[in-house]
């Protein structure tokens, strides 16, 4: 028998990021035949596929970058050679005024963000405490559980704009959202996960004044996002300054398994990062940075994002509409205004049961979504809305989004039917 200390009891509880992962293990190990829109693995491209192929037996095939691909660890920042190449591209396609100093590679941006929150929020020397701020929640539920210290996280409840009959749009309501001492930084996922949502550019501008006036940093969760891999289909310029931390990842490109998150910020802050991120991980891994070298030299990262990523994606989010209007027609509920990123986030206004219920019968059915409720850290409140929202992504083929449709139609009708027969 052992004992967990606070910070083991923390992370061994359940959390939504555990339950959504092991739903992910088992529902593949378990049931080949489930429909699977629940979790966030990006859709296998072929296109994608073969540019990776390319770029993985570039490195095999060369001697020198096999033996530093296999035999090396990197150095805390990662390898010059790709921040170097990083650095170019922003500066030549932005203009950023960004060098190898500005950038740190790290183990996938999941633990770029566990180094990141904490070094700016939690207890500070002279005992006050600060806290990480989202300020359009429902966010990432991957941030949920990444404070070393409790509750870490606080969140604004978005303004919410109806839009037609069917759909709607989050908005960062400015008039709710307080910055005071003790926020340490203001974080926001742009596409959002879950919603799809693209907070607006002047969205972003006012946000970043926000953080500036209050002297915090302005993280940005580009996992979705420009310049790379770029699943937006919206208009959306990126942004970065020496007060932002913008945060990309490889894994959406086609790439969770290279494990590669990118975190962009003033020098100082780099520099803090890499120390951090060298005692957690001594080094970062080199299968991504091998192929992020690939794929910048022969300028794939970009073309494949936009030519080929975006495209594709757009494709999928379109049909996904489709199936689900069609699916719900005569329902109550409403889609958010998909922008972005490989998910379609649905409400149920005033559905009787909660999403969480929605989600095990569903489950028995044979299709795995998310709950909403997972995607609201920070808000601590009551509030319906919090229950009613579910996330399905569509990387799926069509097909299968098409029965998984069906089948959350039916499950939602039953829903409401209850609540009929009991009025
Ligand atoms: C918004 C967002 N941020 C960060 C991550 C973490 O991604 P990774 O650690 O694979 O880079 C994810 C993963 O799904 C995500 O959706």
């Amino acid at each position: 028998m052992f004992s967990l200390s606070k910070f083991g009891q923390k992370l061994c509880n359940q959390s939504g990021i555990v339950t959504l992962m092991d739903d992910l293990g088992d529902a593949l190990r378990n049931n080949p035949d489930m429909i699977f829109m629940g979790g966030g693995n990006p859709a296998i491209i072929p296109e994608a596929q073969v540019t990776f192929t390319n770029a993985l037996n570039a490195t095999l095939n060369d001697e020198n970058t096999l033996r530093e691909f296999l035999g090396v660890y990197q150095p805390p920042q990662g390898d010059a050679g790709v921040l170097d190449d990083l650095a170019t591209l922003f500066q030549h396609q932005y203009q950023w005024p960004i060098t190898r100093d500005n950038i740190a590679l790290a183990n996938g941006s999941q633990s770029a963000f566990f180094v990141l929150f904490n070094l700016f929020a939690g207890e500070f020397a002279e005992g006050s405490r600060k806290q990480i701020q989202f300020p359009l929640a429902p966010e990432y539920l991957g941030y949920s559980d990444l404070g070393i210290s409790e509750n870490l996280f606080t969140a604004t409840k978005p303004g919410i704009e109806l839009v037609g009959d069917h759909f709607f749009k989050y908005h960062v309501d400015f008039s709710a959202l307080k910055i005071t001492e003790k926020t340490g930084a203001i974080c926001v996922s742009r596409p959002t996960n879950p919603t799809g949502n693209v907070i607006s550019d002047e969205e972003l501008t006012q946000l970043d004044l926000l953080a500036k006036t209050h002297r915090i940093p302005f993280i940005i969760d580009g996992a979705y996002g420009t310049p790379f891999p770029n699943i937006i289909f919206s208009d959306a310029e990126p942004l970065w300054n020496d007060n932002i931390i913008l945060v990309l990842s490889l894994s959406k490109l086609g790439l969770p398994g290279a494990r590669t998150g990118i975190v962009i910020a003033n020098p100082k802050i780099i520099t803090a990062f890499a120390k951090a991120n060298t005692i957690l991980n001594l080094a970062t891994g080199n299968l991504g940075p091998a192929l992020l070298r690939n794929l910048l030299s022969t300028g794939k990262l970009m073309s494949l994002s936009k030519e080929c990523l975006a495209p594709f994606y757009r494709q999928r989010m379109l049909q996904a509409v489709d199936c689900f209007q069609s699916a719900l027609n005569g329902l109550p509920y409403r889609i958010h205004q998909p922008e972005g990123a490989i998910f379609l986030w649905l409400w149920f206004p005033d559905l009787p049961i909660t999403s969480q219920i929605l989600y095990e019968r569903l489950k028995q059915r044979g299709v795995l979504i998310v709950s909403g409720h997972h995607f609201f850290p920070g808000i601590t409140e009551n509030w319906a809305h919090k229950e009613q929202c579910i996330r399905v992504t569509y990387c799926q083929d069509p097909e299968k989004l098409r029965q998984g449709a069906r089948i959350i139609a039916e499950e939602v009708f039953k829903a409401y039917s209850q609540m009929a027969i009991s009025v």
